[in-house]
């Protein structure tokens, strides 16, 4: 059995320059692991809490010294304490829940907290002799999940609009979805070709393409829709169909431009009701044949939500971020009240690798689909990618195939599928 030693935090860089924690983490047999925790920017309200130092005259207030200190002074003692074997996933999460004891991670910090969590997985892995996703898709068993290993569908950021974006969309992800029967890849090739088209076809129209937070193309459009068309276009041009090879997807993020009750948007020249907005989903849906929409609606407009996915969840998938912040309480409800049937599951929303995973098991229960996604601030730290595989995901969400924080997870997906396919 091996020990925890050791274990610290230090203050790194994420991939907007902004301040995030790396925890590393030291075992009895010498080996050391890293982990370190993403951060977003159109975050739901109800997210756990990022704990950030807010002096405005450190980093503009973005410092995150005292998530720092909460893994050097207060969880990395008590786990070394513990003399702890870091197999016992479950035990060390509920005693950094315990150590924090609130209901948002507000003490500690949940990117300290997912920071120090991720790197008991890694330790577990290394102790079990396993790949990452191996020990992962273990733990997901010992939690209620069975999963085959398989790798998820990618779903590629190729436009960034909303807070993502330096353009003028309103939307904040424009998806290109390879078909799930694809190998992986096969998606990653036509991903990245059809990646590259567009890139091309915005330099024609003369569109600024400079890329945004996630690596997709943040350009100038006169409407949403107008990037929709840039993506057939190019989807055409890269030789694959809309509809058979590849499918068309929507991260609206509506909460982003929602007002006391209306949703404004460039494609229409007044403020809409949600009834409207709903309308004009089912128009785009039956225009661009879309595979999945999320965050549709604003992110507590609960009976809009059940409206939607009754009118359109039989079409499409219909994904709650915002509105689910991977916390069991609103995803018992969104279940109850059949307001979506897909989880994106993001382990810093909820701040713990345990807690993830049960509310993962959630959404398997329910029949959901379960997206495993990054944020739009990131480091090059793969483990999702790893962890989407362990849980069974079915989609994840890495951003564009470009950029290294992007590219370092497609890219570990690749070294899984070569594994899984040598057995
Ligand atoms: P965020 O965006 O990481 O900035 O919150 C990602 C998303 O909305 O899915
Ligand atoms: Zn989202």
């Amino acid at each position: 059995m091996a020990k925890i030693t050791n274990v610290w935090a230090r203050q790194i860089l994420d991939s907007r320059s902004i301040p995030t924690v790396e925890c590393m983490l030291q075992l009895d047999t010498g080996h050391i692991v890293t982990a370190s925790a993403p951060s977003g920017a159109s975050t739901g309200t109800y997210e756990a809490l990022e704990l950030r130092d807010n002096d405005p005259k450190v980093y503009h207030g973005k410092s995150v010294y005292k998530a720092v200190q909460s893994v050097n002074q207060i969880i990395g003692p008590a786990l070394v304490q513990l003399q702890i074997d870091p197999s016992k996933q479950d035990v060390v999460d509920k005693k950094i829940i315990e150590l924090d004891g609130t209901k948002n991670k507000t003490k500690l910090g949940a990117n300290s907290t997912l920071a120090v969590s991720v790197a008991t997985t890694k330790a577990g892995a290394i102790v079990n002799n396993m790949s990452l996703h191996r020990w992962v898709s273990a733990l997901a068993k010992s939690r209620g999940i069975d999963a085959k290993p398989h790798i998820p569908t990618p779903m590629f950021n190729m436009i960034n609009g909303g807070l993502h974006g330096a353009g003028n969309l309103d939307f904040q992800e424009f998806f290109v979805i390879p078909a799930s029967s694809s190998q992986y890849s096969e998606s990653l090739r036509a991903g990245v070709e059809i990646y590259q088209e567009i890139g091309k076809n915005l330099s024609r129209r003369g569109a600024i393409h400079s890329v945004g937070d996630e690596g997709g193309y943040a350009p100038n459009l006169f409407t949403n829709a107008d990037a929709l068309e840039i993506l057939v276009e190019a989807i055409r041009l890269s030789n694959y169909q809309v509809g058979r090879d590849v499918f068309l997807g929507l991260d609206v993020a509506a909460t982003t431009f929602y007002k006391d009750g209306s949703y404004t948007i460039r494609d229409k020249s007044a403020p809409m009701n949600e009834e409207l907005m709903i309308e004009y989903y089912k128009e785009l849906n039956d225009n661009y044949h879309l595979a999945l929409l999320e965050d549709p609606l604003y992110e507590d407009s609960w009976q809009g939500w059940t409206q939607m996915t009754s009118k359109l969840g039989g079409q499409l998938i219909v994904v709650g971020d915002d509105l689910l912040v991977t916390h069991p309480k609103r995803v018992e409800k969104a279940i109850a009240e059949k307001a979506c049937n897909a989880l994106l599951a993001k382990p810093n929303q909820i701040g713990t690798v345990t807690e993830t995973i049960d509310v993962i098991r959630m959404a398997v229960d329910a029949k959901w689909k379960v997206i495993v996604s990054h944020r739009s601030g990131e480091t090059n730290d793969a483990f999702i990618a790893d962890f989407a595989v362990g849980v069974g995901a079915d989609l994840v969400k890495f951003g564009a195939p470009a950029r290294g924080e992007r590219v370092a997870k497609y890219n570990r997906l690749s070294a899984i599928e070569l594994e899984l396919a040598q057995g």
